[in-house]
């Protein structure tokens, strides 16, 4: 008998059905976060000893980082950032892909996956998703390609790597870049390569929430050699010469050479980031065992489908995105999330599709109609808690709240 069915709830509960929006008790006392990050000794320890360096600006530790990070995706370089939107900014112009260009990315992903393209002054165009996968179907990038399209940016959304040959088959059938969005996708493989070395060039993002974090922070990661002295002289206002390297017994006059930002990480950022990533095997390990056992348990609940990815993909178990099928609950999937809630169990939405925001209607208009499948899934989506700090009794409170709300209401 699966754990969780022995847990279901101490006896004066389990006669009762209701669940706690409708006045039953909630199944957690306290709400169960939706996401954490793990933080250890090694970080601390690491930040303390950057802060003693006196060196906290953009320097050894994040050359380290960089390496290590590169060593870890299998490419041959990598450039750390402020962000994964600041990276997409700069690969963006470091392709010279900016006004009168286009990029195919997909309608279900977090907004910064559009704007950093609207950064480059070029204009996202928003193809359908796949049903099962959620992830921009390859056949609607496709036939959304123009003359006008210079990149594909497939985004591998929740951890789930995008089935990239499709798409490196399109690109070079068209002579487009093929970029990838693999914010959510630290530790993913597709056909046994990793994600972020499976295009011309790769973001990944270092927010809080993800797999590996720095806080806010983000890195690129490409085996094209020609364009990292662009990135990096972007990345810190265009100059020439870095600060760790203008300082020091030699004086170096650093020049301007081009537009640049404000896009660099510090050593502070980087040395938690070396922390974190030195962590991220077991962090999978873990991230994985949790996902591969919500999908045995909530096999028991028809009303419910986990998304996951192509057969020949390891996740890097970023997040746990759950459709509702069509027609098996009573309620939608907004006062699902409220249920969730009254029980104690943090929940997301990963994302609402694009046409969905008032930001993309305007600036592309566009409307959810444009994309049915990514509108219609969408709107029956949302993701439960996933992170290294849960335990297996936490993930078991969240399929007794699930099995609880699914009877309940049951359509
Ligand atoms: C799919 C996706 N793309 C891009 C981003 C943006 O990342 P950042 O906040 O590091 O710019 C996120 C962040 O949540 C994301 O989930």
């Amino acid at each position: 008998m699966p754990k969780f069915v022995k847990r279901v709830l101490p006896g004066e509960l389990r006669s009762d059905p209701r669940p706690a929006l409708e006045g039953g008790t909630p199944i957690r006392s306290q709400l169960l976060s939706f996401a954490r990050p793990e933080l250890g000794r090694e970080e601390e320890e690491a930040v303390i000893e950057v802060l003693r360096t006196g060196w906290l600006g953009t320097g050894p530790r994040v050359a380290e980082f960089e390496r290590a990070f590169a060593a870890r995706v299998g490419t041959a370089h990598a450039v750390a950032t402020t962000s994964w939107t600041a990276g997409m900014h700069l690969l963006l112009r470091a392709f010279d892909i900016g006004p009168g260009a286009e990029v195919i990315t997909t309608a279900i992903t977090f907004p910064a996956t559009m704007n950093a393209v609207l950064h480059a002054g070029a204009r996202p165009v928003l193809a359908d998703v796949d049903p099962e996968r959620l992830t921009l179907d390859p056949k609607c990038a496709a036939a959304a390609i123009t003359p006008r399209t210079r990149a594909i940016l497939p985004v591998h959304l929740y951890g789930w790597p995008c089935a990239m040959d499709d798409f490196r088959a399109l690109a070079e059938r068209y002579g487009l870049v093929l970029l990838e969005d693999a914010a959510q996708a630290a530790g993913a493989t597709y056909r046994g390569r990793a994600a972020g070395s499976l295009g011309d060039a790769a973001s990944f993002s270092l927010y809080v929430t993800k797999n590996i974090t720095t806080g806010e922070g983000g890195m690129i990661t490409t085996d094209r050699g020609d364009l990292v002295g662009r990135l990096r002289i972007e990345r810190l206002h265009g100059v020439d010469l870095d600060a760790s390297k203008r300082s020091g017994h030699a004086y170096a006059h650093w020049e301007a050479v081009s537009l640049g930002w404000k896009y660099n990480m510090g050593d502070l950022a980087a040395a938690i980031g070396l922390a974190q990533l030195a962590k991220l095997p077991r962090f999978l390990e873990r991230r994985r065992a949790l996902d591969a056992r919500y999908r045995r348990l909530l096999a028991q609940i028809p009303a419910l489908a986990p998304v996951s990815g192509p057969h020949d993909a390891e996740t890097a178990a970023h997040l746990f995105p759950v459709l509702i099928r069509p027609g098996a609950l009573r309620i939608d999937r907004d006062m699902l999330l409220k249920a969730l809630l009254a029980e104690n169990v943090g929940v997301g939405v990963h994302f609402r599709a694009l046409p969905f925001h008032r930001h993309v209607r305007d600036t592309l208009g566009i409307g959810p109609e444009v994309v049915p499948v990514a509108s219609d899934t969408s709107a029956r989506l949302f993701s439960l808690p996933l992170h290294t700090l849960m335990s297996d009794d936490d993930q078991d409170d969240v399929v007794e709240a699930l099995m609880r709300i699914a009877r309940y209401y049951a359509a």
